[in-house]
């Protein structure tokens, strides 16, 4: 357990708003810790346990901040329990609402954004939440350690960090995409410029493509005049095939396929997707796609099921809520005009479920992956690597990922539906060997930086 009062002289410190734990409290007044995935997780595993590292990250809901307040916690993890109205202002307000619009593009801007007073107060919660982390790490980090900060909630960190302790080595990464200077500008002049030399704080910025990167830097040149000598990295996060092999082929797994391929039919080939619930990922548009499909080849009918997970995500903010039900509402639609009495053309799942999502995954005749807009996206990594019989992948060109596997995909313009339809329908006919053989050669793009990799070469570039 990591107090406030012992601080631990860390050599390296990863500062991020959602940690690696979580707690609830029980019936029973009892919390439980549930630890989570991810790339950040095994990568900093990577580094061993002997390496003085500690992990800075925001006590989240009720149970956390009940853990922070009775002194528990993980080996190596500090919650930082920041006041819950500065919190919801800096995570829904502005991470949330402006940064992750401007970077996935997804204001309506006829009407949106309006930057008024309400954006200037939950501007200023931000800088203070940012100032929390800041002041947490100076106070955590050894001489010399180095700091890793992550994603837009903490693009403040650096240069207020820098300020701190000069002596620190500061890395940050972005795991969003990054706009395009002209729609990044909607942002006020004076907010597009702290946050540019706050990230400019750092020794090195990290993104997930080259593309990405670049952006950043045109954002700097229009902005503030340049990088300023800040370096400037790519690491293209890939899927975790040790784990993914091992975890997919657990009996769990197994059990949800006979379920899901009861709930599908016998004989009908599946397409598969797997997303939060998030504006970026596109999930109507996709059913648009399979709809179209259905209509414009009907010999695909009863012959097809399209299995959408899409799991809750952000349901504090409206504009996702109604997007939930609107993903419902276009299921429902396509289910009431061509199912029969024995098919079902689109299953729904909206509860979280690893195992399941694994289980689709082995399945799927062809995954459909096509947001609007996105950093990476690892599904588009981790189909290929578990698929039993090779799966046709259908991939949005917006997706960072599509930079590393474009050669084997089927890539789509996301806004495009008719497109993507056919594109579906591509998948669905390609002959059993290509789809193996393109889906062996997906997997081995797909695991090319492994997460443990991902993160010591960001370290080592910081270090080094
Ligand atoms: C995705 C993005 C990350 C982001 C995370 C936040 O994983 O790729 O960039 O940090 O979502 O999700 P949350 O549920 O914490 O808002």
């Amino acid at each position: 357990m990591v107090s406030e009062s012992a601080p631990s002289a860390a050599h390296v410190l990863v500062a991020s708003n959602r940690g690696p734990v979580s707690y609830t409290v029980g019936e029973d007044g009892e919390l439980s810790a549930k630890r989570g995935g991810g790339g950040l997780v095994s990568g900093l595993s990577a580094i061993g346990d002997d390496a003085d590292a500690l992990w800075i990250c925001s006590a989240l809901g009720e149970g956390d901040r009940e853990a922070v307040r009775r002194g528990v916690g993980e080996p190596g993890v500090r919650m930082l329990d920041i006041d819950a109205t500065v919190h919801a202002d800096a995570y829904n307000g502005i991470a949330n609402s402006v940064l992750w619009f401007v970077h996935h593009m997804l204001y309506q801007t006829p009407l949106e954004p309006a930057f008024g007073p309400e954006f200037r107060a939950q501007w200023a919660a931000y800088e203070t939440y940012n100032r929390a982390f800041a002041e947490a790490l100076a106070q955590e980090a050894a001489p010399g350690a180095a700091v890793l900060v992550q994603d837009y909630h903490l693009a403040l960190v650096p240069g207020m960090l820098r300020e701190l302790r000069e002596d620190l080595r500061i890395g940050h990464f972005s795991h969003t995409p990054w706009a395009p200077a002209d729609y990044f500008r909607m942002l006020p002049d004076d907010v597009a410029e702290q946050l540019l030399r706050g990230m400019l704080g750092a020794d090195r910025l990290g993104f997930l493509t080259g593309r990405w990167a670049d952006a950043f830097t045109e954002c700097c040149v229009r902005v503030v005049g340049g990088t300023s000598g800040t370096r400037i990295g790519v690491h293209g996060l890939g899927a975790d095939a040790d784990f993914l092999r091992e975890r997919s082929r657990r009996d769990d797994v197994e059990e949800r396929m006979r379920a899901l391929r009861e709930q599908a039919g016998e004989d009908r080939r599946l397409i598969v997707r797997v997303d939060r619930t998030e504006l970026s990922k596109n999930i109507v548009r996709g059913l648009l796609a399979y709809r179209e499909l259905l209509d414009t080849r009907p010999e695909w009918r009863e012959r097809v099921v399209h299995v959408a997970f899409a799991y809750p995500s952000r349901q504090d903010l409206a504009v996702y809520r109604d997007y939930t039900q609107e993903v419902s509402r276009v299921a429902e639609e396509i289910n009431s005009t061509f199912g029969t009495a024995g098919w079902t053309p689109v299953v729904l799942h909206v509860k979280d479920d690893f195992a399941r999502s694994l289980a689709a995954y082995r399945m799927a005749d062809v995954a459909l992956v096509n947001p609007i807009r996105d950093g990476m996206n690892l599904v588009a990594k981790e189909v290929p690597v578990v698929s039993d019989e090779g799966c046709a992948l259908v991939l949005s060109r917006e997706a960072g990922a599509h930079e590393e596997l474009a050669e084997d995909a089927l890539s789509v313009n996301p806004f495009d539906v008719s497109a993507t339809a056919e594109a579906l329908h591509a998948g669905l006919l390609m002959p059993q060997d290509e789809r193996a053989e393109r889906t062996k050669r997906l997997a081995a793009a797909a695991t090319a930086l492994p997460p443990a990799q991902w993160f010591l070469d960001q370290l080592r570039a910081l270090t080094g």
